[in-house]
């Protein structure tokens, strides 16, 4: 596979090239300086605004971590031991690797319809992610282990295949829910790391944090534009997208604060937080 990795990106002359050399990486570091490379290309004006290339719909993917269906994932052993920080860090780290793909698709996928700024938003998530997934990989080990040594759930790609064709949903399911679904639930780690003694741990997932809400106000910003161009109401559309596509969990506790940093106010969610509220108690 001649097309990817750090080699592939400079020789791209294009965007939508150097975009396809990350997803055909498999390699987790080489997809980290193949991102990073990528977006310094791009920021430095070497590879023009062109779209002259067609995304893979599956990325390429390394041997290890071994993808396994959610519901098969090993259990991860007592709260703050060692063990199950590991196995959280780990599957952190997944979902930054993961990431870095979802965020060169959305821009050498989508990119030829937007305006350039869409691009540099979505060159500067991927490149944030990549940095994301290198402060895991590295805590990882220093702990004794590394990304691919514990299986991984497979399935976060899923999100991206069923939205392949639209934007709209695209920004509505991964910024707007998964990533701001993050925003929900990592404060709560980051205090579990700090409670077991594991600062390191928690100061790399507060970083995470903070990028992550700008990541969230990305995809909203963009979205909101597209709905404003098109003369749809967001927070219903968002609705709408989410009730069609998403088999994740879009419910409490949310963390308000942050989401309304990133311009996801309660008119997109609130009323989910009422249904929730309503049905099933587990
Ligand atoms: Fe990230
Ligand atoms: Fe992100």
């Amino acid at each position: 596979m001649s097309d990817g990795g750090r080699l592939g990106v400079t020789k791209a002359r294009t965007i939508a090239k150097a975009c396809r050399a990350v997803l055909l990486t498999a390699d987790p570091r080489e997809k980290t300086m193949a991102a990073r490379a990528a977006a310094r290309a791009w920021r430095s004006g070497r590879i023009a605004h062109d779209f002259d290339a067609v995304m893979p719909d599956r990325p390429l993917r390394p041997e290890k971590p071994e993808l396994l269906p959610p519901n098969r994932m090993p259990k991860r052993g007592r709260a703050g031991s060692e063990r199950a920080r590991i196995a959280m860090l780990h599957a952190l780290a997944h979902i930054e690797y993961v990431a870095i793909d979802l965020a060169f698709d959305c821009a050498g996928r989508f990119g030829a319809a937007m305006p350039r700024d869409f691009v540099d938003d979505w060159i500067g998530v991927g490149a944030d992610e990549a940095m994301h997934f290198a402060l895991l990989d590295r805590r990882l080990r220093a702990m004794g282990s590394f990304y691919g040594a514990h299986p991984a759930h497979d399935g976060l790609w899923e999100t991206a295949e069923k939205t392949r064709d639209d934007l709209t949903a695209r920004l509505a399911l991964v910024p707007m829910a998964l990533e701001a679904r993050g925003l929900d639930v990592t404060p709560p780690t980051v205090a579990r790391f700090e409670a077991a003694g594991d600062s390191a741990s928690a100061r790399i997932l507060t970083r995470i944090y903070n990028d992550e809400i700008r990541h969230v106000a990305a995809g909203t910003r963009w979205f909101e534009s597209w709905c404003e161009a098109a003369g749809r109401i967001p927070a219903e559309t968002w609705q709408r997208l989410i009730a069609q596509h998403f088999r994740g969990v879009v419910k409490p506790p949310f963390n308000d604060s942050a989401r309304h940093a990133a311009g996801l106010t309660l008119d997109y969610y609130g009323t989910l937080a009422a249904t929730a509220g309503a049905g099933h108690t587990h």
